[in-house]
């Protein structure tokens, strides 16, 4: 279409965005998110990305049978892609929410499986221009699935351009500038966004609102998470037994992506240690060695824990504090670190900053403060 083109081109589209590499928008290898760790640092066990990224779709469960747990999940998904399927429609657009690692991307990528549709990856932070959305937005046929990883990243104007998209499968074409600027509304197909948020509270309600369905994936009980690393191990080649399997998963925060990664710290440990089987007590000694205590948290969790009971009495103090003492990003102490903490109840969240709990100290080792008698210790204001 001759004419669609001038359009897309007074839209000033860039349909590779400069410096970038194509599979950033398309390609199944770029999946890293853009902020994966160069592996300069230490590793810690819930980095966004594993740094072995040539070995983890091997481990990725291809179907909904091999996706182990968040059953009323699953079960809700089955009903909503069933009947897409009936009615021959495209699915609604859908968000995924929850901490890191819990299985959003794999999640999408079966149900594009499902739904026999083409997956088109890419995430907030990479989109930056509203040509390039437009760009993607262009490209897809009907029913393919649009997935935009950390959608809470989105800027102000791609989700504008979202809006129309979303709601009436139109992009909206301003051509021109000045007082003379006309808008030319164009039909897209009918596809299916489905967005990954690790932060629901960043997204704006616009937005929000435009996903037909909505789901906040829960950490994985230890029981499921003992099956995910049975299966891994299967596909690794590592003999495991249940007790081995079932130490590990209780050491895993509740999430698949650490419980693969503990694996195959153990398994290194196990061969060089050991005759190679993963038993309980192998288990434990390889996590003591890596610094993962019997809660899961890693040494950069209990740091986060002994600075605010060390250099701030217990708190509260403010998450940009905590993050500059830490030399960390304060979106990864918020989106990584204080997820699982909360969960544990070490921490808690008060409106004037974080407080470490009675069981932190305990967990720890650490003498409550004097005069504390229940419950958290005493926070009487400071200042
Ligand atoms: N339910 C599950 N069953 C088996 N393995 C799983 C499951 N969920 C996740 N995994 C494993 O954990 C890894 C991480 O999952 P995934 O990349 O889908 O998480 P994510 O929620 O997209 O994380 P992020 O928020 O960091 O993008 C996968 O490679 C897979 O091996
Ligand atoms: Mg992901």
């Amino acid at each position: 279409m001759a004419d669609r083109d001038e359009f897309m081109d007074d839209f000033t589209v860039r349909r590779e965005p400069p410096n970038e590499p194509e599979e950033d928008i398309t390609g199944a290898a770029g999946w890293s998110a853009p902020d994966a760790s160069g592996g300069s640092r230490a590793e810690r066990p819930l980095d966004p990305e594993p740094l072995e990224g040539d070995d983890e779709p091997t481990l990725r469960p291809r179907t909904l049978d091999e996706f182990v747990g968040q059953e009323k999940l699953k079960e809700n998904l089955n009903i909503f892609v069933e009947a897409a399927k009936r009615r021959g429609e495209a699915l609604d657009h859908m968000l995924l929410a929850g901490p890191p690692g819990l299985g959003k991307t794999s999640l999408c990528r079966i149900l594009a499986q499902e739904m026999g549709v083409q997956l088109h990856p890419t995430s907030g932070p990479t989109l930056e221009r509203a040509g390039d959305m437009a760009a993607i937005l262009t490209s897809l046929d009907e029913g393919d699935f649009l997935f935009i990883d950390e959608i809470h990243r989105l800027n102000r104007q791609i989700e504008e351009v979202l809006y129309p998209a979303m709601e009436d499968f139109a992009l909206d074409i301003v051509l021109g500038q000045g007082p003379s600027a006309r808008t030319i509304r164009m039909d897209l197909p009918r596809f299916t966004l489905v967005g990954a948020t690790t932060r629901t509270g960043l997204m704006t309600k616009p937005l929000l609102d435009r996903f037909g369905f909505s789901e906040t994936m829960d950490y994985y009980r230890p029981e499921d998470l003992r099956k995910i690393i049975e299966r891994s191990a299967r596909i690794l080649d590592v003999p495991i037994t249940e007790d081995g399997a079932s130490q590990l998963a209780r050491r895993s925060r509740g999430t698949p992506r650490v419980a693969n990664r503990l694996l195959r710290r153990v398994r290194d440990y196990a061969e060089v240690r050991s005759d190679g089987t993963i038993d309980e007590e192998t288990a434990k000694a390889a996590l003591e060695m890596q610094g993962v205590d019997e809660l899961g948290l890693s040494r950069a969790d209990r740091d986060y824990l002994l600075l605010i009971i060390e250099k701030f009495d217990g708190g509260p103090v403010g998450v940009g504090t905590i993050s500059v003492a830490l030399g960390e990003a304060r979106d990864t102490v918020e989106d990584v670190y204080e997820p699982f903490l909360l969960q544990s109840g070490l921490i808690q969240r008060t409106s004037r900053g974080r407080i470490t709990t009675r069981r932190a100290y305990e967990h720890l080792g650490v003498p409550l403060p004097g005069g504390s008698r229940n419950g958290a210790p005493d926070h009487e204001p400071l200042w």
